[in-house]
């Protein structure tokens, strides 16, 4: 897969994406990150990305030319790849939408700052809005980082074990949150691992977990 990261502050990103699960992706040739930085394509001295929005009100908003002329740049390279532009009034970002991204071989994510994006960005450019959740960031880098995490440990081949994400929270077809789960030492600070986890039985084992992942996800309601 490749992902093109549209930000004022690629050298903010660059590092996590060295490291972890992304970074092991890109070490095995799974994942392309490509950086893009708005700023390099204006066209004034300043390299002014942001204006004051018509009609009043707080704060600068992204101007739309030089992130079209970067877009645009980008899919002069990757035709087909697809324009998220992350925005809290998007779509909510859910693991059904990330496995639905992970199973495309190109996307693109613009990161907003300052107090948003002209509209024009997102209608002109056909960009799907998404949002990691209802709060409000200070720029789409952050959100963008959760996409690409979330979205690069789905691709085939980047987790050692693919049934690691099978029977993960969210994962499973049955929308149940994940059982709790031990590792040694069987007894910490008074704290027991339990008996049947230690036991061997694995339909008691499958039938404790079940029991358990009913019970977290009632009680998160
Ligand atoms: C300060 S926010 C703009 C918020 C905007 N004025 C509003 O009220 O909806 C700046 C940028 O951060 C990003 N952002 C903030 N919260 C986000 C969220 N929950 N999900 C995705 N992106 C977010 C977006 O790219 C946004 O353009």
């Amino acid at each position: 897969m490749r992902i093109h990261l549209l930000t004022l502050f690629p050298e903010a990103l660059a590092p996590f994406l060295e490291h972890s699960i992304p970074g092991r992706a890109r070490a095995k040739g799974l994942l392309e990150v490509d950086l893009v930085n708005p700023r390099d394509f204006t066209k004034d001295p300043h390299r002014k990305v942001d204006d004051r929005p018509y009609g009043g009100g707080a704060g600068m908003l992204m101007t739309p030319e030089p992130l079209f002329l970067a877009m645009e740049a980008v899919r002069a390279r990757d035709p087909n790849t697809h324009g998220i532009l992350l925005d809290p009034r998007g779509e909510r970002f859910t693991q059904a939408k990330a496995a639905r991204l992970a199973a495309l071989p190109s996307l693109t994510l613009l990161c907003g700052h300052y107090e948003g994006v002209d509209e024009r960005v997102r209608t002109g450019l056909g960009l799907e809005p998404l949002s990691i959740g209802d709060y409000v960031l200070s720029g789409g880098e952050a959100a963008a980082l959760v996409v690409v995490d979330a979205v690069t440990r789905l691709l085939p081949g980047v987790l050692g074990d693919p049934t690691s994400v099978e029977d993960e929270s969210f994962s499973a077809g049955d929308g149940l949150l994940e059982y709790p789960q031990f590792t040694r030492p069987p007894v910490f600070r008074g704290m027991e691992v339990p008996e049947v986890l230690r036991g061997g039985d694995h339909g008691a084992i499958a039938a404790w977990r079940r029991a358990q992942s009913e019970k977290q996800t009632r009680n998160r309601g």
